[in-house]
Order: structure tokens, then sequence, then C-alpha cells
């Protein structure tokens, strides 16, 4: 007899991931590959958070830990949020997980029922829409343009139909656009209002270019705040993200976190509580992804590519590619082939429009980032 398979598990792929496994065998087989296709900092943790590892794995069992996290590391992020933000925080909120990633999954648990109806900008990540799709609960996708600067509004929401809830990012993957405070607590008043549950995901916060990221949590405690020590921390493969949670929904999270996760990695955890500490390391980082951004932007221009979503903050640039192509995919397949250049197609952010876009990230190194820029430039005019 033919064994079931569930239709909950067919999501579709995150074909940034794909792009990087075609890439990886390339590079495998000894072609000189230059990896632009997956957001992941270049750079290692910072120093303190290396030093703290190699002392807790001398000195320290690496057991599991309490199910929300070890105390040391939910204060250090309730402090960072009274020291950046100037907002209070108390460390019961502050719920350490295994990367943003499991955050996102607890919290549409914890707030959502199947059935419910979630709203999210495209483009936009992908797995904020395969994750509620695989729950059950129905991403309602809000087309979004140069127009609204590439983030939902108030208005946008209310052609929505009904909401339960509401993702939004700023900086966002893959457009880099922000969200100011005063369109955010707009936003904010809006969920209150309508009885919409506002999901926040800050993970890129503190890679900004020109305007300091304002937190959702500055907007009220009923909002739930995400963030991760993936990005401006250069810390992907660390599996640690956090989640600041309201009163009401902390039990419930906490007994998902026991069941699914036992508890965050431990020896990560050990290690992060340095990582509030080392803000001028990493903000030389984010100098570095400033001038990757020109230089990349220059040379697209430079070879015809006008249209940009802005990147004001996160380390991606959004290129609209339609002049060229509409199969963004068969775009970035000749350019890995051609060039050695891995970049996602944008039918990874949005099904329906994604084929005139590709994104590419800017978080490598500046050698590595320079020469993708030249291959692009000598490439792109040869391309249509
Ligand atoms: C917008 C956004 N949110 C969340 C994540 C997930 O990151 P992590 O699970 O490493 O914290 C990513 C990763 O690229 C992202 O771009």
């Amino acid at each position: 007899m033919t064994l079931r398979a569930s239709r909950r598990g067919l999501v579709p792929p995150f074909i940034a991931m794909d792009v990087l496994r075609a890439a990886t065998e390339r590079a495998a087989a000894g072609a000189d590959i230059l990896h632009l296709e997956v957001g992941q900092p270049g750079t290692p943790a910072p120093r303190a958070v290396r030093e703290a590892a190699q002392r807790a794995l001398d000195q320290a069992p690496i057991g599991y830990t309490d199910a929300l996290g070890i105390t040391p590391l939910r204060e250090a992020i309730a402090a960072h949020y009274r020291r950046q933000y100037g907002v209070a925080v108390d460390p019961a909120e502050a719920i350490v997980t295994t990367g943003s990633s499991a955050a996102f999954l607890l919290a549409f648990l914890a707030a959502f029922e199947a059935g419910d109806r979630v709203a999210l900008a495209v483009p936009g990540y992908p797995a904020y829409r395969n994750i509620l799709a695989a729950l059950g609960i129905e991403p309602v996708l809000i087309a979004v343009g140069e127009n609204t600067h590439y983030q939902p509004t108030p208005e946008l929401l209310a052609e929505a139909g009904r909401l339960d809830g509401l993702i939004v990012a700023s900086p966002a993957n893959p457009t880099g656009t922000m969200i100011d405070a005063d369109d955010l607590a707009r936003l904010a008043q809006y969920c209150h209002d309508n009885g919409i549950r506002l999901v926040s995901d800050e993970i890129y916060h503190g890679i900004t270019y020109e305007a300091a990221a304002t937190t959702a949590r500055a907007c009220g405690g009923e909002v739930i705040v995400v963030n991760s020590f993936s990005k401006y921390y250069s810390m992907t493969g660390w599996r640690l993200g956090w989640m600041l949670a309201p009163p009401d929904l902390l039990r419930s999270i906490e007994c998902l976190a026991q069941n699914f996760y036992i508890s965050p990695p431990a020896l990560s955890q050990l290690a992060a509580v340095a990582a509030f500490d080392c803000r001028a390391e990493l903000d030389r980082h984010v100098v570095r992804y400033r001038a990757n951004r020109d230089r990349l932007i220059a040379a697209l221009r430079a070879a015809g590519l006008s249209r940009f979503a802005p990147a004001d903050g996160a380390f991606y640039l959004y290129a609209d590619i339609s002049e060229v192509t509409r199969d963004s995919e068969e775009f970035c397949r000749r350019l890995l082939a051609e060039t050695g250049v891995a970049i996602t197609p944008g039918r990874d952010f949005d099904q329906a429009r994604g084929g005139g876009w590709v994104r590419l990230s800017f978080a490598g190194r500046s050698e590595e980032v320079a020469e993708a820029a030249r291959r692009l430039e000598a490439w792109l005019p040869r391309a249509g």
C-alpha cells in the first residue's frame, strides 16, 4: 500500500538555498564561485564571543538550559533595549530561540489559529509565508512597490479584508527598505484598533545606512518582536535568536519551546552574552557593507540597470532586470554558469512579479563583492 505524505509539508523551496547548493557543487568541482546568493556575513562572530565560547567549552558542561534561555542572556537582551532604544523590557519577556526562524514558528503557533489570516508584504522573506502555510495559517500577500517604499500601509491593510496578524520587517529582506518611527506607530495603532497581532522582524537592526531603525516594542507590549544574532552580530551558524513576547503568550511559548526544542543551543547562549558589548567591531562590518553596496550599485548602473529598491538597511540589493528578461531563474542560472557569480532569482520573494527581479547579497568580503561587480558589469551587456 502506498504511504501517504502530508500536504502541509509541501511548501515551496527556499530558492536561495537551492542556488547555494548549485554554487557549492560548482565550487567543489573547481569553479571560481562568488557567493552573492545567501544573506550571511563573510566574517566570524565577534572576538569576545569566540573567546567566551572557548571558555565555556573548557569550563561549563554544555547541557540543556531553561527552554526560554539562560538568565544572563535574557538580562543582556533586556539591557540592550534600554541602552539601544531607551525602551524598558523585563528580562522575563525576552525569550531566547534557535535562530529567529524558531521564534517565528513559536510566535505563529502561540498567536494564531489554523485558518487565521496573516498579512505580509510581497516582495518579502519567503519563510514567513511558507511557515504560515505549513501551520495551516493563510498568508495574505500585500503587493508593495516603490509608492509605499516597498512596505505595507494601513491603507493597503484596509483593502485586504479581515486580518488576524501582520508581519513587518524593517530593514526588510530582499528590499532593504525601512519603516520610519511615525509609519511604524501608525501601523501598530491600526493593528491595535483592528485586533490584528503585529509581528515585527527586526533581524537587520544595526545594519542601516541612512537612519537608525526603531523597534516596534516602543509601540507597546502587545507587539511580538523577533530578532537574531545571525546578521548584525555575524553569527548565522550559531543558530541563536530572540523574541520579546507579550505576557499573554509567554506561557504557551514556553510550553511549545520545551516540547519542540528542549532549549536553544547552550554553547551559543553562553557565548552570546558577550555580543552586545562588541558594537565597535560589528559597526566596522557595517562600514564595509555600505562600501560593498555602493560598489555594486555603481557596477549595475554602469551596465545599464538602474532600478533598485532603496537598500537603506540590511545587505541586499533588489534589482529590476525586467528590461533584460522576465525569467530571473534562467538569468541566474546563466550568470552562475558563465561568470561564477551566484545570486538569487526574485521569485523566492515575489512569486507573481519576481521573474523580473534578482537579489544580490553584499554581505561578503570586499574583494569578493568587488570581483563580482566587475564580472557583472562585463557580463550584463551580453545577457539580453
Ligand atoms: C528577514 C529575515 N528574517 C529571518 C531570517 C532567519 O534568520 P535566522 O533564523 O538565522 O535568525 C532571515 C534569514 O535570512 C531573514 O532574512
